[in-house]
């Protein structure tokens, strides 16, 4: 499998690497508009073809599949650029700026039956997947709350908002874990600078199971904090994605509450507090558990398990959130999710 990867920046050479090292992957060519960081590319991967023009990997016939790591702002173009050319597509988060335009990549991929890939790498990793397994299993319970704190001193983007940048991560873990799109989102927050994009914000999304999910993002923040609450009827999990060792975290700690008449004139919530257990997480890198998958996607015409509709769906929240943020906190409503979520 022939891999071509456009956007050499901070990103792309994550890209390069992890796809150099999949088992029947090669990174055959890399565009990028900076001939400098090309340079540097061939010093570590001489026999990698380079270009300043990305066409020249889409009118390569031996590329196969095409990663493209470049600003949101030109996903789209190349995107659909790529999958005219026949091409699979990775994409990296978020998919697009905007929804309609994520659609039309989702409608032009399953016209071409190629396989369309948003890197939503939180969902390949160990931590995220070992929720996901207890969440499924039921030993949760129903799952009553999500709470996210996601903060640091980040760099200020031009383009891209604090929700696009640290948000989708929360959106596109809550997909995976919950497999359900939310029906309401508010969101509140600020640019404190005049002219830059949002760089805090507070985002409540509700579902109608009732599950309610909040996340707090944020690049102006003095210390960096990576956490989640996922709290259920039986079990609640942390998860500390700075710890080294025992990111995640499953107490056996909770409520019971009773509406039994006989004991109304007693006190009618029992406390729970049992066992704290820290299971054991596979520890592989998520890029490259995810380049693996979109390789076996291809080859086997699979869905990836972050594919279009998942993109589009997390662009769909970006949109809400943002639209909410500028009414001030006002409640947006979500259409029903475009595609059925499926639970991997
Ligand atoms: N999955 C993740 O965890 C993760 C992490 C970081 C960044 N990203 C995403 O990766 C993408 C790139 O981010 P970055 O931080 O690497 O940006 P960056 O600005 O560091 O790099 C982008 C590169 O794309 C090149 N480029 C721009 N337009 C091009 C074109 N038309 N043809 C060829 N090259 C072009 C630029 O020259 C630059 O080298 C963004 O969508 C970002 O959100 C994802």
């Amino acid at each position: 499998m022939n891999i071509g990867v456009i956007g050499y920046g901070y990103w792309g050479p994550n890209l390069v690497r992890n796809f150099s090292e999949t088992a029947s992957g090669t990174v055959a060519a890399v565009a990028d508009l900076d001939s400098k960081k090309l340079a540097q590319l061939n010093k570590r991967y001489p026999a990698v073809r380079t270009s300043t023009d990305f066409q020249d990997v889409l009118r390569d016939p031996a590329i196969d599949a095409v990663a493209i790591a470049t600003p949101v702002s030109t996903h789209f173009e190349l995107g659909m650029a790529a999958l005219k050319a026949g091409k699979h597509v990775w994409l990296e988060k978020p998919m697009t700026e905007t929804s309609l335009q994520a659609r039309k990549l989702v409608d032009e991929a399953r016209r071409r039956e190629k396989v369309l890939f948003v890197d939503h790498t939180f969902v390949y990793t160990g931590a995220v997947r070992k929720m996901a397994e207890i969440i499924r299993s039921g030993d949760l319970g129903r799952v009553y709350y999500y709470d996210s704190v996601r903060v640091n001193l980040g760099l200020f983007q031009r383009d891209v908002s604090v929700i696009s940048d640290l948000a989708v991560h929360d959106f596109s873990i809550l997909d995976f874990l919950l497999g359900e799109h939310p029906t309401a989102v508010s969101a509140s927050g600020t640019n404190h600078f005049p002219g830059t994009p949002e760089n805090l914000a507070y985002i409540t999304l509700f579902y109608k199971s009732g599950t309610i999910a909040h996340t707090n993002v944020s690049w102006l923040a003095p210390v960096k904090v990576r956490q989640i609450l996922v709290g259920g009827s039986k079990k609640m999990i942390t998860y500390d994605d700075l710890q080294v060792s025992e990111k995640v975290k499953v107490y056996d700690k909770g409520i019971s509450f009773t509406d039994d008449p006989k004991q109304i004139q007693e006190m009618r919530v029992g406390y729970r507090t049992g066992d704290m257990w820290a299971p054991k997480l596979d520890g592989a890198e998520a890029l490259s558990i995810a380049c693996e998958h979109f390789i076996e996607c291809i080859e086997k015409r699979q869905r990836p398990q972050t594919d279009g509709e998942l993109g589009l769906r997390v662009v769909e929240l970006i949109e809400a959130a943002t639209s909410s943020m500028r009414g001030r906190g006002e409640t947006v409503y979500l259409q029903p999710a475009l595609a059925q979520v499926k639970i991997a």
